[in-house]
């Protein structure tokens, strides 16, 4: 399976190398830093994974999702059930529905599921007033070639043409760049729509990255995936860091600030789904490795900007295909899970391809949470500063 997953120590699916700051488009791409991707435990199970199983377990509840483990003789993938409605906005509320990672491909009935996905939001939260997809709309255009890439964009635009009506922003992923791996996308980098050229012209946007304020709330849409050799990165480039500290110290007084990424800028779970044995200990055998892609490489600076802005209150990604809530520094950390799940497959192809890539000496693949069920997350702006997400599956069996 090709590209189905990919790189695995950048966390999400990713294809090529391992690996990645990107421009905005308005702007030059300014040099990277340097190096800086009902829950249904058993008590077995949150014995055997210590105290990072019961976080995610507590995380899982929080929001509502439904995390399980991988279980290696489980031959059919468990049925999916569609959460209750959404119930009415609060009071005063702005509702937003993540719609995030929806690796849209000809294959393994995404077109569909997504179809099913957005008939399911309009169904479950009629009053939602956004729609933000989350990143990752195509199934990995970075290795794939012109023609290849064209398909993915036209199942989407029929896609969202049919079955969404009302307003939409977008976040780009990681997948929706089109090129960066030049050997097996057979690409140049000449290509007048390579690289993120292609997605800004999808989505009618002049820059990758922006903001805009609805309400009491302002919400900054990131670009966090910047190149990494003839892959990725997490984080941000000067040039928007510049943007965004500027962005953030003009943000009047009494709004209150949602920060929007497709790689997040933290993550618990991906230790838990992802961490690796590190390649070659040493004499000090080191701890966690996470890949480049996993989070943002630059989440440190991201924080102290953040904590001299205390009206940033809550960010939201996606990327890693789990479902999570953490509350640091007194910002919430939601990531919405996947529309597509573990890329519109079942459990077998996903642990065929998590066997694949571990090493010897990982945690094997059956004390690793399986990632989300298909889903997204419809979040609530209050007025008074908190942010809620609930996290909704819709009916939907994935492809073996
Ligand atoms: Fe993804």
């Amino acid at each position: 399976m090709s590209h189905e997953h990919t790189e695995p120590t950048m966390s999400d699916d990713r294809p090529t190398v391992p690996g990645a700051n990107a421009d905005a488009m308005s702007s030059g791409a300014s040099a990277l830093p340097p190096m800086v991707d009902g829950t249904e435990w058993s008590r077995r199970d949150l014995l055997r994974l210590g105290g990072v199983g019961a976080l995610m377990a507590a995380a899982g509840s929080l929001t509502g999702c439904k995390t399980r483990l991988i279980h290696l003789d489980e031959r059919e993938t468990l049925p999916l059930t569609g959460a209750p409605l959404a119930g009415p906005r609060p009071s005063g509320a702005f509702r937003l529905v993540h719609f995030t990672d929806i690796h849209i491909k000809p294959e393994h009935n995404a077109e569909q599921g997504t179809r099913t996905a957005l008939r399911h939001v309009r169904q479950t939260a009629p009053d939602a007033q956004l729609l933000i997809t989350g990143g990752d709309l195509l199934m990995d255009a970075m290795d794939q070639t012109k023609e290849r890439t064209s398909e993915y964009w036209s199942i989407f635009q029929r896609v969202l043409k049919d079955e969404w009506k009302g307003p939409v922003e977008h976040c780009i992923g990681n997948h929706d760049i089109w090129g960066w791996g030049k050997e097996k996308s057979k690409t140049t980098g000449s290509e007048p729509l390579w690289g993120k050229k292609w997605w800004m012209q999808m989505v009618n946007k002049q820059r990758t990255y922006g903001s805009f304020d609805q309400g009491p709330w302002h919400i900054v849409i990131l670009d966090s995936v910047q190149p990494y050799l003839d892959g990725y990165q997490g984080g941000l480039d000067e040039e928007q860091f510049a943007w965004l500290e500027n962005d953030l110290a003009n943000v009047a007084p009494g709004r209150f600030t949602l920060i929007v990424s497709h790689i997040p800028i933290l993550s618990m779970g991906m230790i838990d789904c992802d961490a690796r044995k590190p390649p070659e200990p040493g004499p000090r055998r080191e701890g966690f490795h996470i890949g480049i892609g996993a989070i943002m490489m630059d989440a440190h600076r991201l924080l102290r900007l953040f904590q001299k802005h205390p009206h940033v209150k809550a960010c939201l990604s996606g990327h890693i295909h789990i479902v999570e809530h953490l509350r640091y520094l007194g910002i919430d950390f939601f990531c919405s899970g996947a529309v597509c799940g573990m890329w519109w497959r079942d459990f077998a192809a996903n642990r065929e391809f998590m066997t694949k890539r571990h090493r010897q000496g990982d945690v094997p693949v059956e004390l690793r949470p399986a990632r989300a069920d298909p889903g997204y997350a419809v979040v609530d702006l209050h007025p008074d500063g908190r942010v809620t997400s609930v996290y909704h599956t819709f009916a939907w069996t994935p492809s073996k």
